[in-house]
């Protein structure tokens, strides 16, 4: 049973509500636009302070050898700046299998560590690590997750001597007396994505590479999964959403600017067995000349920001000029049939068309288009919001939003949003394009959703197509009505998908009830008669009805939240 109907006391209130009117040019509600938001924070940072670096040199120390035996042993690397990975495959493949065989995964790290395994920040490290045992387990956890050294021995009795060895082949981690990581290495899904340790703010150097970020899981999430030839994946990072399109792609192509970025995108690849990721170095479209693909991602650099500090946060461009480019590329590179799923971000001069710059790429593309923003604030609060690493040195900060929010006022900035903008490629004719915001709190695995909605809509642009109100809806998704007990039928209520994206539209109730009779048997014409005859609705009031119960269909029908089955 998809569609559920439930029946409240009183109205919710739910943060994100779009209007029927989304589907317009111009968003029409931006209440629920959060405007916290951080690159490298992570929901899978927990935060840790790096190994030791005194004893640097090489330092007499013992170890354990495959018969047991201790032998003097050299502390070869140990140093703080970060060095590229080796991305060996046969030894990134054994410390794959090994950590897979321990149970190093999401479900082992909530077990081990909580609910909260995957909050916080390196600040947290000292309260998780009393939480662990001393399995094998909590020390594989303890050495990659909250990047703490661990005792020689430990680790062998742990991972194994050879794996072990194939630590320091991959330059995962430095072996002495202590095993000290080099990287952090987190469970995603079913994936394992070593990258830079916790994030040290304004220590962290231009090519740091971050882990599974807030903006890393939004692009995932919003990602369509077909089984595809060829995929693209522009400024890769550490490569997660390769790694994700490797698993339902022939071939992957990878891309970064950043060098250190490819080698732990060819290590990931290596760690979880993938042998389909090609990785390229260039910037935007370049490595990939006029090469086709049938899905692009791409988690731009698209911080409006006036400075160059960090790669995967400046992209360099002037204003919203890279998410532009990143736009307007990926629909020249998609193959007829195509999707693209980009994370980027657009400014705005005028708080009452917050969107004007994205849509007017989109709707240039040709490509069928669905912006959903997530963030958006004014100058100062981006300013903020993007320095508060600085938060703890007034006056650097200070010096850091003035200079952002300078920079904004000289572009005329008012408003900054940030956001994904699906794209889909087809012949025919296009449907508008939609706006529609997004909580990223209550999103969830969205992707069977975006290819059900382009489907939808490619269907309703079909010339010739019969009138909506012959077609039979049915819902494709959990849907919520929220009614309350004897409210009158023209009462704004909630019907909210509650599942994916989790969008809800606000439409009298009678128009809801259309909808909640909507099986897939039933023509949407008749299901409106139905709830005239049983309103006793005038002539009027039926047109009405009509109207508003065509327009919640359609909506539902666009963000793939109703299918049609006829
Ligand atoms: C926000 S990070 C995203 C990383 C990864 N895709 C993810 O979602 O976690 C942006 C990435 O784009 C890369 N990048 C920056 N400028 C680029 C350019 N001009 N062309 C290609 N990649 C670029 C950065 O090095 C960084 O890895």
């Amino acid at each position: 049973m998809l569609f559920a109907a439930v029946q409240r006391i009183s109205a919710s209130s739910t943060k994100s509500i779009r209007k029927l009117s989304s589907a317009s040019r111009t968003r029409t509600a931006v209440s629920g636009r959060s405007a916290a938001r951080s690159s490298t924070a992570t929901g899978a940072n927990p935060g840790a302070s790096t190994c030791s670096v005194e004893d640097a040199s090489a330092t007499k120390r013992s170890r354990l050898t495959a018969s047991g035996d201790t032998v003097p042993r050299v502390l070869r690397r140990r140093h703080d700046a970060p060095v590229s990975p080796t991305p060996d495959r046969l030894a990134g493949k054994a410390v794959g299998a090994a950590l897979r065989r321990l149970g190093y995964s999401e479900d082992g790290l909530f077990r081990l560590l909580g609910d909260e395994a995957y909050s916080g920040g390196r600040e947290e490290v000292p309260i998780h690590e009393r939480r662990l045992s001393d399995s094998r387990l909590a020390t594989a956890v303890r050495l990659f997750f909250l990047e703490r050294p661990v005792p020689f021995l430990d680790a062998v009795r742990a991972l194994g001597r050879r794996t072990v060895d194939a630590l320091e082949t991959t330059g995962l981690a430095d072996l002495g007396d202590d095993v000290a990581p080099r990287a952090r290495i987190t469970p995603v899904g079913e994936l394992l994505v070593a990258s830079d340790g916790y994030s040290r703010d304004v220590q962290d150097p231009p090519d740091y590479v971050a882990t599974y970020t807030p903006t890393s899981r939004l692009c995932d999430l919003l990602t369509p999964r077909p089984h595809v030839a060829r995929a693209l994946d522009l400024g890769t990072g550490n490569g997660i959403h390769a790694l994700r399109a490797a698993q339902h792609s022939r071939h992957v192509v990878a891309t970064d600017v950043n060098e250190r970025a490819l080698a732990y995108t060819e290590l990931n690849a290596a760690l979880n067995g993938l042998a389909n990721v090609e990785c390229r170095r260039g910037s935007l479209f370049e490595p990939v000349g006029d090469e086709r693909f049938e899905l692009i991602t791409c988690n731009a650099p698209f911080v409006v920001s006036p400075e160059r500090r960090w790669a995967y946060r400046d992209g360099g461009f002037e204003a919203d000029g890279f998410s532009e480019h990143i736009v307007r590329g990926a629909a020249d590179h998609l193959a007829e049939g195509g999707f693209a799923t980009l994370l980027v971000s657009w400014i705005a001069d005028d708080e009452d068309a917050l969107d004007e710059h994205a849509l007017g790429w989109v709707e240039e593309t040709g490509c069928d288009g669905w912006i959903l923003p997530v963030f958006g604030s004014e100058p100062l609060d981006h300013a903020a919001g993007w320095n508060a690493h600085l938060a703890a040195d007034p006056d650097a900060y200070g010096t850091a939003v003035d200079e952002w929010t300078r920079y904004l006022d000289d572009l005329g900035v008012r408003w900054v949003s940030e956001g994904a903008v699906l794209l889909h490629k087809r012949p025919g004719a296009r449907r508008p394009v939609r706006v529609d915001e997004v909580d990223e709190d209550e999103l969830d695995e969205a992707g069977d959703q975006v290819l059900r909605a382009f489907a939808t809509r490619a269907r309703l642009a079909e010339p010739g197509r019969a009138e909506l109100l012959e077609g039979r809806p049915a819902p494709a998704a959990r849907l919520v009505v929220e009614n309350e007990l004897g409210a009158p039928p023209s009462r704004e209520i909630l019907v909210r998908l509650d599942e994916g994206t989790h969008h809800a539209f606000e439409a009298p109730a009678r128009a809801a009830a259309v909808v909640a009779a909507l099986d897939g048997r039933v023509s949407l014409g008749d299901a409106i008669q139905a709830v005239a005859d049983r309103l006793s609705l005038s002539a009027g009031q039926a047109s009405r009805l009509r109207r508003e119960a065509v327009d919640l269909t359609r909506a539902l029908l666009e963000i793939g939240a109703l299918e049609l089955s006829y």
